[in-house]
């Protein structure tokens, strides 16, 4: 009898995965997820709780007593061990604090390109328990100016390479009694005053953790700055929970910790210091350190220093795949790409070329409360609806006008859900374990990305910008940021969407996608910048056919202007506002323009037609 029993038991957990795979073919990837989940959890609880609060200079702490002769910087030609490192980022404290008079709390502004040394002041000021700035090295003048002043630092350290730049807006730091630190041995020049000189002069003895008692998980711990579609960047608060959870953000991509990281991606920006760095040093692992991304470089670079993990932005990939094909495309070791916006067509071509590497796409912005991990292998999707997931950060998809920018509401004033299937606006619920920490001295903005009242009176939500579509296998899937989409004939139109299909036509290197506007018309009409393959012209008839095949005629791009290289901003997005602004007007636009004549096909546009649209002639 009971050998039956142990039998029917048995065979029941035999059969229960299939039943379970039966019931969701994504149970195990599901579980896996969770599991990891609750660990990093526990893990953050467990540092919250900790006195002193366990920092990720405390995990790095713990690698240079575990490992510190392995290799944590690799740049260039040479190579640093997490002792040196730790050794390194004593000296810098020290030159600080005597030469700088900096202390704890104070917030020191670093403007440099990547390189090591950006890595031994950010932890330098760590141990001094101080919050590191850290300025978009390209942006000079009055932007420089506005983003050193929304962190209230008193100093300022720069590259060697970007003394000019300083030099640009030194008499007004210097009015605000600024103290400017060059990275060199000697600085003659009024007004700087040199630090490498100091740092090597430093003692490299371990600081007093006295020095950051002060710190708990809710304190600054850098400020990053976003950039805008329009006006001047905004400096997120980074606190030390928002680290934590941007570094676990490995563990979820399943970085193992003697992979070997490529981070070449701006250490200004979230992506690379938060995921990449930090997330580097929560594994231990040895980071290769790149100056900046070169297309025709990145897999001698793999190759030469046996990289394993790499770092992804969308464009970047397509940058990776439209190289010229060579013999050693599939020669390296790259086993995992972790990063966004990679898009569907895009990942296809990158395994196909570059071999089987495991593809992780995450999704969530810098000062962002909630963020996706695609942990199934479901092609295109940036995650999927997980009931731990949603419990522990309640976000919904809400209906949202494109036109006039704002959620749709019901007759009652509140937000309206929309139904699987349909792209609605993030939004997520700002809450104890989901907060938003919000912009540096800038309330208006932060008030800006934040919704109240959105289900019940009183609540309030992170307003995301961005849309998004659940389908009903619960995938999630990114369709477009705010800005990025237009309205044509009352039909939403996302650019991404459109680009993808331009793209699909041989001789369409590559496609930025926007609305501009008509006289006489609400909405904006599609509009298409286009690179094409070199030695090739553009084939009008190909694409018209391709886009008659393929989008709807409110999708349709009406406009076609020829570019020799697409424009995009510092961080690789493409520039939309400009050219939407300058429109599709031959007398102001030297670009060839062709101009989409209904059932005719793409044709060269000329003044006549656009008097006739502005007449009202055309109908578009
Ligand atoms: C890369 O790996 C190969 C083989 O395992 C080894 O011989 C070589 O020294 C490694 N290169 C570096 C830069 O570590
Ligand atoms: C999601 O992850 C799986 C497994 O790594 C991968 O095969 C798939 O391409 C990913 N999807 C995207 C869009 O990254």
């Amino acid at each position: 009898m009971s050998a039956y029993i142990l039998y029917t038991i048995l065979t029941g957990l035999a059969i229960l995965p299939l039943l379970l795979y039966l019931r969701n073919p994504y149970f195990w990837d599901d579980l896996n997820y969770a599991l990891t989940a609750i660990k990093i959890g526990i893990s953050i609880e467990r540092y919250k709780k900790r006195k002193p609060f366990y920092s990720i200079l405390d995990s790095f702490l713990d690698k240079v007593a575990k490992q510190p002769q392995k290799k944590f910087i690799v740049f260039e030609d040479s190579s640093y061990t997490y002792s040196q490192a730790d050794k390194e980022s004593n000296r810098v404290a020290r030159a600080l604090s005597t030469h700088g008079n900096v202390k704890a709390g104070d917030t020191v502004v670093l403007f440099m390109a990547n390189e090591p040394w950006m890595v031994w002041l950010w932890l330098g000021l760590a141990k001094l328990g101080c919050t590191a700035s850290l300025l978009n090295y390209n942006i000079r003048s009055k932007s420089l100016l506005h983003c050193f002043s929304c962190c209230d630092a008193k100093v300022l350290v720069a590259g060697a390479d970007l003394r000019e730049a300083v030099g640009e807006v030194l008499p007004t730091l210097k009015q605000q009694g600024v103290r400017v630190f060059i990275l060199s041995e000697d600085c003659d020049v009024e007004g700087f005053e040199s630090l490498s000189d100091k740092i090597q002069q430093a003692s490299d003895q371990p600081l007093s953790p006295q020095l950051r008692a002060h710190i708990n998980i809710k304190s600054p711990a850098l400020y990053i700055y976003t950039s805008g579609t329009t006006g001047l960047p905004k400096a997120a608060v980074i606190n030390h929970e928002r680290i934590w959870m941007a570094s676990f953000l490995q563990s979820m991509a399943g970085v193992r910790s003697d992979d070997i990281i490529y981070i070449y991606l701006p250490l200004y920006h979230s992506a690379g210091f938060l995921m990449g760095l930090c997330g580097s040093i929560e594994k231990g692992l040895t980071i290769v350190l790149g100056r900046k991304f070169s297309a025709s470089n990145f897999w001698s670079e793999c190759r030469k220093y046996n990289v394993t993990v790499i770092q992804y932005i969308g464009e970047i990939m397509r940058y990776l795949c439209n190289t010229p094909k060579r013999d050693n495309d599939r020669d390296h070791k790259v086993r995992l790409a972790f990063g966004n916006g990679i898009r569907a067509d895009t990942w296809a071509e990158f395994l196909q070329r570059f071999g089987d590497i495991r593809i992780c796409e995450c999704y969530g912005a810098t000062e962002g409360n909630i963020g996706f991990v695609n942990f199934t292998g479901k092609i295109g999707a940036i995650g999927r609806e997980h009931y731990l997931h949603k419990k522990a950060f309640s976000y919904s998809l809400i209906r949202y006008d494109t036109e006039k920018e704002e959620p749709v509401k019901d007759s009652r004033g509140f937000c309206i859900e929309v139904p699987t299937g349909e792209t609605g606006l993030l939004v997520a619920k700002i809450g104890e374990r989901s907060p938003f920490s919000g912009y540096a001295k800038n309330r208006q903005q932060t008030e800006k990305k934040t919704l109240r009242d959105v289900f019940v009176k009183g609540d309030l939500y992170f307003n995301s910008g961005d849309l998004l579509k659940r389908d009903n296998e619960g995938f999630v899937y990114f369709q477009d940021r705010i800005g990025d989409t237009f309205r044509w004939k009352g039909e939403n139109v996302a650019t991404t969407e459109v680009a993808d299909h331009l793209l699909m036509v041989d001789c369409i290197e590559e496609a930025n996608v926007y609305g501009v506007k008509v006289p006489g018309h609400e909405g904006r009409i599609g509009m298409a910048a286009l690179k094409l393959k070199e030695n090739m012209d553009f084939d009008s008839k190909a694409t018209y056919q391709h886009v008659k095949k393929y989008l709807p005629s409110y999708a349709r791009p009406h406009f076609i202007r020829i570019q020799d290289a697409l424009a995009v901003t510092g961080t690789f997005k493409q520039m939309k506002v400009k050219l939407a602004e300058e429109g599709f007007d031959p007398a102001v636009i030297r670009d060839p323009l062709f101009y989409l004549e209904d059932n005719k096909g793409y044709v060269p546009m000329t003044q006549e037609i656009v008097n006739s649209i502005a007449e009202g002639r055309i109908r578009l």
